[in-house]
């Protein structure tokens, strides 16, 4: 690597308010731990390029298959490339073929994949659902469909960066070298051309520069930019297009959210958490609660349940919590989620599954913490 090279590092994409991303590896130098901590995260992995490591869906012969109503779909790889054949039961007999070009979601519940024809973006009609191990028509999918546009408000919460070339975000065609895969560190830093720049020309300098720091952000400007991807589909946009708020932006001027619920059980466990936090008696009767509270937003914690339980320790107290009007008796070593945060079915992400008449639904945490029966 020439020295210019390192002190002017490659630009891989510009934000729409002029600042510069880097390659998130320029970050590892200095922020070793970060960056390797982070790579285990579902943020950094909810997005890549479509290959064997990447897509969890079985290619195998006998698992690899959808039969739909109207169609017919058959996994198969080619020279190492992962294609789909789709082919129509009635009326034409064309085989359509597509290739797996990029894959969405970690894979820990389920995975959906999306091709390229051309400049355009489509998301292709099987998905792989991980409780069944198999493939299933994605969420919202018609009977027949093969493939369906996909623009920013999909791709928003899911990417660290899309060029669209609309300016509004609505259209399918993409600057394809302007895609940043995974959730990466600059989607919640912000672009940071400017401050790998300045620390790598002035290594001697231990304090930030061309950075926030999350510290000085009041609590919604906290809760906000986790609230940009866990409020629901914020699918109104009222500033900008669906990557211009950053962190450190008000979200409500960005977007919100076409219907207002007043019930909390109105709201989906799918993609709002912040809906269902705040309107837990744990954050409307604390001041500073927020989602840093109980996630460290650079590591893989799900399944630590010590992590959480002390977490709930902090501020609650199992002695002062059982009084004679209680019928559970609490004590230290109890898992608390498993009874005040369940895992409860979504009403919005279901997916039909060969042989099974009804729609099972995706199974996730509720941020409603309350008393469950
Ligand atoms: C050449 C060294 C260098 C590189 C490269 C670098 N940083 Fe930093 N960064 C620093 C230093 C020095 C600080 C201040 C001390 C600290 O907090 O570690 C800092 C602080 C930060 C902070 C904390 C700001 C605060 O005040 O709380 C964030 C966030 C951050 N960096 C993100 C990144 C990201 C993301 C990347 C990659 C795009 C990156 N940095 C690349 C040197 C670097
Ligand atoms: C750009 C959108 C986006 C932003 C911003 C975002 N998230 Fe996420 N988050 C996601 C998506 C998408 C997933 C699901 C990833 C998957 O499994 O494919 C996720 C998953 C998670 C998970 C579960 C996975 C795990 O590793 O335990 C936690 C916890 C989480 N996010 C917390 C946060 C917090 C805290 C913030 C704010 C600091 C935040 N997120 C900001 C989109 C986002
Ligand atoms: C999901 C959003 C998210 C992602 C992705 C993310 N960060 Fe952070 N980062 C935060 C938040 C939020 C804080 C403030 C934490 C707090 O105040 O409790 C933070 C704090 C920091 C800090 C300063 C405090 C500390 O923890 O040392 C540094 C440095 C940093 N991040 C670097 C990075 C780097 C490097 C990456 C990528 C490898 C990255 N971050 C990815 C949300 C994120
Ligand atoms: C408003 C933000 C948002 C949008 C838009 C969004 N998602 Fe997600 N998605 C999430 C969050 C958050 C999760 C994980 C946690 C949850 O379900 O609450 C998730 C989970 C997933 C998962 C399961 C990942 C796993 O293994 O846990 C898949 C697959 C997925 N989304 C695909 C898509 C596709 C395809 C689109 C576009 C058509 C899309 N999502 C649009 C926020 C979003
Ligand atoms: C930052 C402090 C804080 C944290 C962390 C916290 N809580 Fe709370 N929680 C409160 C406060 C304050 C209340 C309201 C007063 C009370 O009932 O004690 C509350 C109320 C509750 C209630 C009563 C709910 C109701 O609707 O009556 C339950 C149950 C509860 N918390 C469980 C938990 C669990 C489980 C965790 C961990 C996942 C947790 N809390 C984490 C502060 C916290
Ligand atoms: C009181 C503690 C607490 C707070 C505050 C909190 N979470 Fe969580 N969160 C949890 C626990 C516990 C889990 C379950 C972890 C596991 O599965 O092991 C979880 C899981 C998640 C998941 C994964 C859900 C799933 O089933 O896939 C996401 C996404 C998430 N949190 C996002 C957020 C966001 C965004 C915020 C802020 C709006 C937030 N959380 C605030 C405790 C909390
Ligand atoms: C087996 C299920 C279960 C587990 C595990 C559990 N709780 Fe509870 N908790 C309850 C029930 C049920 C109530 C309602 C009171 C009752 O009638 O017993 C309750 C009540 C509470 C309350 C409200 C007390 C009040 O004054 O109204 C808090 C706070 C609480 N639990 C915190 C926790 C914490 C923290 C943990 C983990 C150490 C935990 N719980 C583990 C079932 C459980």
């Amino acid at each position: 690597m020439k020295i210019s090279d390192y002190l002017e590092p490659e630009i891989v994409a510009t934000h729409y308010n002029g600042a510069n991303f880097v390659g998130s590896e320029t970050c590892m130098e200095c922020h070793p731990d970060i960056y390797k901590s982070h790579l285990e995260t579902a943020h950094y992995n909810t997005s890549a390029i479509a290959d064997n490591e990447h897509v969890k869906g079985s290619f195998t012969e006998g698992y690899n298959e959808l039969n739909l109503t109207g169609v017919r779909f058959k996994m198969t790889e080619l020279n190492n490339h992962l294609y789909q054949y789709a082919k129509a039961k009635f009326g034409d007999t064309l085989e359509v073929r597509s290739k797996l070009d990029l894959d969405i979601g970690s894979g820990v519940k389920g995975q959906s994949y999306l091709t390229w024809n051309g400049n355009e973006l489509y998301q292709l009609q099987p998905s792989y659902f991980q409780p069944t191990g198999s493939w299933v028509n994605s969420p919202s999918f018609p009977e027949y469909a093969v493939r369906r546009e996909v623009d920013d408000t999909c791709l928003k919460c899911h990417v660290t960066f899309a060029k669209n070339t609309n300016p509004k975000g609505n259209s399918n065609t993409y600057d394809r070298e302007k895609l940043l895969l995974g959730i990466d560190c600059q989607r919640c830093h912000g672009p940071l051309e400017k401050h790998v720049v300045y620390h790598r020309n002035t290594p001697n300098s231990k304090s930030a520069a061309y950075v926030d720091d999350y510290s000085t952000y009041s609590r919604q400007q906290r809760l906000d930019a986790c609230a940009v991807c866990h409020s629901g589909l914020q699918a109104q946009q009222i500033k900008g297009n669906p990557f211009s708020f950053l962190a450190g932006d008000t979200l409500s001027l960005y977007s919100k959210n076409f219907r207002s619920y007043n019930l909390p059980l109105e709201l989906d466990v799918h993609g709002n958490q912040m809906g269902l936090l705040s309107k837990s008696a744990c954050f409307v009767n604390t001041p500073k609660m927020d989602c840093m509270t109980c996630h460290d937003p650079h590591k893989a914690e799900r399944g630590n349940a010590d992590h959480f339980n002390n977490k709930c320790l902090t501020c609650h107290n199992v002695n002062s919590i059982n009084t004679d009007n209680l019928d559970v008796k609490h004590t230290v070593d109890q898992n608390c989620i498993s009874c005040h945060m369940p895992l409860s079915p979504s009403k919005v992400m279901k997916l039909s599954v060969e042989g099974q008449e009804d729609e099972i639904p995706v199974y996730i945490r509720t941020h409603l913490i309350g008393i469950y029966d």
